[in-house]
């Protein structure tokens, strides 16, 4: 009964500068590759090809243990070998664990003639994510999934709105430095004043109003964050700087991508992304800091089958 189906996954950004764990959106590149087949025999082997040294051990694997809340699920017993090949670094703030934990489930799903819904398969995927940062949360798996950009009202109940978007073109530059995800949440403040509150809450509308009408000037101011940005671009060096003079050259605006080092700026055309990435470069070669930078698009499409 042996049957197998390789997919992409995706790379996300989330949070969306204001909208911290709630907003979240697909990037065409980079994206991990992952086979699955499907097994006689019940069980899971997870294997990776890539250079991340990540663990196989299935229960702390991410995809494993967004796999192992699957395979429970389901009325009948599941046996599965999964290769993965990461080329999302971990630690790099692009949704690595949630590429690992969606793509597994949404192939699994593909084996068993779709027997779970999406929400189901976000459900799943969150137990990688507690795996991953030590917090279920959605804002990386569901524009995976899904693709385009995505809101996550709420994950007690699963509540979800995609959000139609234009045509967006997306740099990223990713200094080689590691933030973990369980730190960055660990140095974020518990309360927050009702002042900041508001110019959030303002900023979040904005976005989503922005993003639906597509408003390039009003998703472009909307793009501040008065609560988690100025707390962990502490972490990044360079990042006022990479900021400021990205949307002086014609970015519509950016900042920290999930929760860093990775920086992110949208931008209306490609050429802009393009200027965009240069004066990321400079600014990393001048710092002397290692990088990696993606000039791509909005992916609309969230996982597909290879
Ligand atoms: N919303 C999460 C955070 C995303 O910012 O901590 C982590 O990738």
């Amino acid at each position: 009964m042996e049957k197998t189906i390789t997919i992409k996954s995706p790379a996300t950004i989330a949070n969306l500068v204001c909208g911290f764990d709630i907003l979240g959106l697909a990037l065409e590149e980079p994206y991990d590759v992952m086979t699955l087949t499907r097994k006689d025999a019940p069980g899971l082997t997870i294997k990776h090809i890539d250079e991340y040294g990540l663990t196989e051990k299935p229960e702390d694997n991410v995809a494993g243990a967004a796999l192992l809340a699957l395979m429970e699920a389901y009325e009948t017993k599941l046996g599965f070998e999964l290769t993965i090949d990461k080329r999302i670094k971990p630690g790099s703030g692009l949704g690595s664990s949630a590429a690992s934990a969606a793509g597994a489930v949404y192939a699994a799903n593909k084996l068993i003639e779709n027997a779970f819904s999406n929400d189901d398969l976000i459900r799943f995927a969150m137990n990688g994510e507690k795996v991953a940062s030590g917090v279920k949360h959605a804002d990386n798996i569901t524009p995976c999934l899904l693709g385009g950009v995505t809101l996550i009202r709420s994950i007690h109940p699963l509540d979800i709105i995609k959000i139609d978007a234009p045509e967006l073109f997306i740099t990223v530059v990713h200094p080689q430095i590691e933030v973990k995800t369980s730190d960055a949440r660990q140095i974020l403040k518990e309360d927050i004043s009702l002042k900041k509150a508001i110019r959030q809450w303002g900023n979040i509308a904005g976005l989503v109003a922005g993003l639906m009408q597509k408003d390039y000037e009003l998703i472009g101011r909307s793009l501040e964050d008065v609560i988690i940005e100025p707390v962990r671009s502490i972490l990044i060096p360079a990042f006022d700087e990479v900021k400021a003079k990205c949307i002086e050259a014609g970015a519509l605006g950016g900042g920290i991508s999930g929760s860093g080092p990775s920086i992110f700026m949208l931008n209306k055309n490609q050429e802009t992304a393009l200027i965009v990435e240069d004066i990321m470069k400079n600014i990393y070669t001048r710092v002397g800091i290692e990088f990696k930078t993606y000039v791509t698009k909005l992916n609309t499409k969230g996982i597909t089958t290879l």
